[in-house]
């Protein structure tokens, strides 16, 4: 089959066996990646419109007990200055969002022991009795099952927690031996049973990544039917042991972003930070390969430039009122709109 007709069959049945997963990511040309966009982009519209959804990001710690070779906040890191919002800082900046319309904020940190179940669950109360009509996402790492339905409990609805690779001996190269992708997977399971709304994801161009790798992925999704997708380029940091490596293509992560979308419809598709550092206009290509959500910075400006999980991380000049205006004008620039509702999983007609 051509490349062409592979991303049609995935059109028409949503799946494709591992051979034509290999096949696409490794031989794709300019034409094949502009045809899997335009289907993508067409998906996406069928589905909800030129809207594009907003959420709002919140990086609480950045203190981390995991040191995953790739990462900048990771724990062998000591030129990272570390830090912990209070309470009030982060009701501060839901306040902030809310006044600028995001329904939605995601509260994502480093594995940090401070943030136990009592102090997250106390959080999530405090922002969905503040702001009943929002959203919380967490995205928190690994934790247990019972901590997760704790969370859960207390009102949380989406958590975001990338696989990275579901290759277990990929997953090795990119993380300690006491970092686990069984470990990992079972988080997932748990998340997904719990009713969270879940999202997994891989960054594009790790060290060690294939085509058999990158099927893998696909495959892994395919069968989890998750309700979130993060997928970036990885992005070198230079205070990590992959300091020396290659960025990841901005061309593949835009095909894999057209791809998941043809694959899951209604996925809930995030045009990454990640996407929009490595290239100027990546978010706005990201919208156009099928995106559906865009995820601006509401953290407080003086720890902006703390959260590096990759050199030169975009957003970390801008507030976040200025970050959704620039949102707002970029995605009008290519005919797209922001809209202001929790934009949940399957549930688009309900927003206002
Ligand atoms: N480049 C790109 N993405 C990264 N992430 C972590 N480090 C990097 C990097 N160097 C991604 C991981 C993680 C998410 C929060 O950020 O996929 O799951």
């Amino acid at each position: 089959m051509t490349n062409q007709e592979i991303i049609q069959k995935l059109n028409r049945e949503h799946t494709l066996d591992s051979k034509e997963w290999e096949q696409i990511v490794e031989t794709y040309s300019k034409e094949d990646l502009d045809y899997a966009m335009e289907l993508a982009r067409k998906t996406a519209i069928a589905e909800f419109g030129k809207m594009i959804y907003f959420r709002g990001i919140i990086e609480f710690s950045n203190i981390c007990k995991n040191d995953c070779y790739y990462c900048g906040i990771r724990k062998s890191n000591k030129a990272c200055s570390r830090y912990r919002l209070d309470f009030d800082d982060i009701l501060a900046c839901c306040a902030e969002g809310y006044e600028n319309g995001f329904r939605t904020f995601v509260l994502q940190g480093g594995e940090d022991g401070w943030f136990d179940d009592a102090r997250m669950c106390w959080i999530v109360r405090s922002i969905k009795e503040t702001y009943p009509d929002c959203a919380v996402t967490l995205s928190l790492g690994e934790r247990s099952f019972a901590s997760y339905k704790a969370l859960k409990e207390a009102g949380a609805d989406r958590y975001l927690l990338r696989h990275e690779t579901a290759d277990a001996a990929h997953y090795r190269m990119l993380h300690p031996e006491y970092q686990k992708l069984e470990i990992r997977m079972q988080c997932l399971k748990d998340l997904k049973a719990l009713g969270y709304q879940t999202g997994c994801g891989i960054m594009i161009g790790t060290p060690g990544q294939t085509p058999e790798t990158l099927a893998k992925d696909m495959k892994f999704m395919e069968a989890f039917q998750p309700e979130m997708i993060g997928v970036g380029p990885f992005i070198p940091h230079k205070d990590t042991p992959f300091r020396g490596e290659k960025r990841g293509s901005v061309a593949l992560t835009l095909l894999v972003l057209a791809l998941c979308r043809i694959m899951l419809p209604k996925v809930l598709l995030p045009s990454t930070t990640a996407l929009g550092t490595a290239e100027t206009d990546g978010r706005k290509q990201g919208i156009l390969a099928g995106c559906n959500v865009v995820m601006p910075n509401l953290s407080p400006m003086s720890v902006r430039k703390k959260y590096m999980l990759y050199d030169e991380k975009a957003g970390t000049d801008i507030t976040a009122a200025e970050g959704i205006t620039l949102l707002k004008q970029q995605m009008k620039e290519i005919g797209y709109e922001v809209v202001v509702g929790r934009g949940d999983f399957g549930k688009e007609k309900e927003d206002d």
